[in-house]
């Protein structure tokens, strides 16, 4: 690793900057540069219906600017645009973008390829860094100068005979983080005076961090300096376009912002050359999370995932902001647990703002689901395990019972090794608790309430219960009293001699099911044993009764079959 043969970037002379304490307070005009520089950096290009596709996608996203190709260099792109002309796909408010470089031949085939077109962005760049200028074309300052404004003239010679389409401009130095910033500002001057653009034809500037060569507030400063000290700067907008090969596109288009930047070009999930460009759906998500209209709409994201991996034949990382399969996923247990506080008091508060540990936007959003956001892994905490229940199946779990039954998830998941899903915690649940096979089955019984005066006259409740049970095939018949239902059964159990006298009940706890008249009813019931052993049952009935009898003889099952 010889880090010697590289040199650190010149920072930029800027000691007024103002961005630091700027803010982004709207969403910036964005392009989409897809079907372009997404699409050069494929393995395997789009075919021509493919970018239709990919084209539909980009407009139900909300996209007004589409660089849809370089036409005049691709004769797909250019039968693709044709396309989408002669096909009148292009709906009346969406714009669509062409690449050229500021070459004649190519600048005159692209004219061709927009004839017919309501818009269009003829975008026309050359290189101009130090390196491009000195390795690639040999050519001094003045010489390169002279290539973009022979390309702007040529362009606007064009415009003027071309008819019926509404024609603006973009004009990128290629290049530009690798550009003396003097010389970027002399040439974008020597274009703006070609265009001469004006208030209600603004010429878009676009300084590209073709490649990203410095940390981004080093761009963040040269886009300052730009919006400076570049001529007639209230006719221009100023455009982003990072890539990300230190892996900070998103932040660089983000400062670029603060520093003065009106656009923004980027692709979805950051397609493009090498490390990609700057992802949109980042980029406009960060600013959703922050109260702000992105002014693209990603609410539809498993579509939007399915088409751009179906065209792109790209995949979205498991961990890529926002859209990735794991990135609603908390496997520690004191995120679960922190996450589950969040959303208990999220619902409960009725709150509109959305202020959770972990989760910074919430995951319905994007269509993912609240079931997606815990999977119990070995490290998960008993919170979890609970949590599943609860929101995906409606058992609310007490809390003494959370540790029983996490000890049963956890046995599972270091036996065999990886995270349990919830339907299999559920179907554990259920079979651990609630299906067939136990010893004591309750078939019937009977619930009177008797009414006693005690010694003194005074009233009390007591309830008299005549239970049947199945054992062995044989039917049991039960009875006892007690202070209530539960009560009654604990005694007839004891008196017939089917549970040992020294056995107590420990905690009890009951809810609906679900709502509604034909809601079954959930009963919790915790005994223990004169050791202090102690087992939890469940019982589900449509009636409250019966699914307390049922929790007590569950808890006495699962008691005897393990101890
Ligand atoms: O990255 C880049 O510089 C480009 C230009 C053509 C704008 O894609
Ligand atoms: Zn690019």
């Amino acid at each position: 690793m010889d880090y010697k043969k590289y040199k650190a970037f010149t920072p930029i002379d800027l000691p007024d900057r103002i961005w630091p304490s700027k803010s982004i307070v709207k969403a910036p005009k964005w392009c989409s540069v897809d079907l372009r520089d997404g699409n050069q950096a494929l393995p395997v290009p789009m075919s021509v219906d493919e970018k239709i596709e990919m084209f539909e996608l980009l407009l139900s996203l909300g996209f007004k600017e589409i660089e849809v190709g370089f036409p005049s260099a691709s004769e797909t792109e250019f039968i693709f645009l044709r396309r989408l002309i002669e096909e009148k796909r292009i709906p009346g408010d969406v714009t669509v973008q062409i690449l050229t470089q500021s070459r004649a031949h190519l600048i005159e085939r692209s004219f061709e390829a927009i004839k017919g077109a309501e818009k269009a962005i003829i975008h026309f760049y050359n290189s101009t860094s130090t390196v491009q200028r000195d390795v690639v074309f040999n050519k001094s300052r003045e010489e390169i100068i002279t290539i973009a404004v022979e390309g702007a003239k040529l362009i606007k010679e064009i415009s003027a005979r071309h008819e019926g389409t509404d024609i603006r401009y973009e004009y990128s130095p290629e290049s530009f983080t690798g550009t003396e910033l003097d010389f970027a500002r002399d040439i974008c001057n020597a274009v703006i005076d070609v265009i001469d653009p004006d208030e209600e034809n603004k010429l878009i500037i676009n300084l590209p961090a073709t490649v990203e060569m410095s940390m981004p507030n080093i761009y963040a400063d040269q886009i300052e300096w730009m919006c400076r000290n570049i001529n007639r700067r209230e006719h221009l907008l100023i455009s982003l376009h990072t890539h990300n090969d230190r892996g900070t596109g998103a932040a660089a288009s983000e400062l670029g912002l603060l520093a003065g930047a009106d656009r923004v070009e980027g692709t979805l999930f950051g397609n493009g050359e090498r490390t990609g460009n700057v992802d949109l759906i980042t980029l406009a998500m960060n600013l959703y999370s922050q109260g702000i209209d992105p002014e693209l709409d990603f609410s539809n994201i498993n579509h939007l995932i399915e088409v751009y991996e179906k065209t792109t034949k790209m995949i979205v990382p498991p961990r890529h902001p926002y859209a990735g399969e794991l990135v609603y996923t908390a496997f520690s247990g004191s995120h679960q647990d922190a996450i589950k506080k969040g959303l208990d008091r999220f619902k409960k508060s009725g709150s509109k703002i959305w202020d959770l540990p972990y989760l910074p936007i919430e995951p319905s959003d994007l269509e993912r689901e609240y079931e997606a956001i815990i999977r119990i892994n070995s490290q998960s905490g008993k919170g979890g395990v609970a949590f599943i229940l609860e929101t995906q199946y409606g058992l609310k779990l007490p809390k003494a019972m959370h540790p029983e039954f996490s000890g049963i998830i956890q046995k599972m998941t270091d036996e065999t090794g990886r995270e349990l899903k919830g339907e299999e915690i559920y179907k554990t649940f259920m079979s651990e608790y609630l299906e067939d096979g136990h010893e004591l089955k309750l078939h019937r019984y009977e619930i009177n309430a008797i009414l006693n005066d005690d010694v003194k006259g005074d009233k009390h409740n007591s309830v008299e219960i005549a239970a049947y049970l199945e054992k062995d095939n044989d039917m049991l018949e039960l009875r006892g009293h007690g202070n209530g239902p539960i009560d009654a059964f604990f005694h007839a159990l004891k008196n017939s001699g089917q549970v040992k006298e020294d056995l107590k009940l420990s905690s009890y706890s009951e809810h609906a099911l679900s709502e509604g008249a034909d809601s079954k009813a959930v009963a919790y019931i915790q005994v223990v044993s004169n050791e202090g052993k102690s087992f939890f049952g469940v019982g589900i009935d449509p009636s409250i009764n019966g699914a307390s009898l049922k929790a007590l003889l569950c808890a006495l099952n699962r008691m005897e079959n393990r101890t």
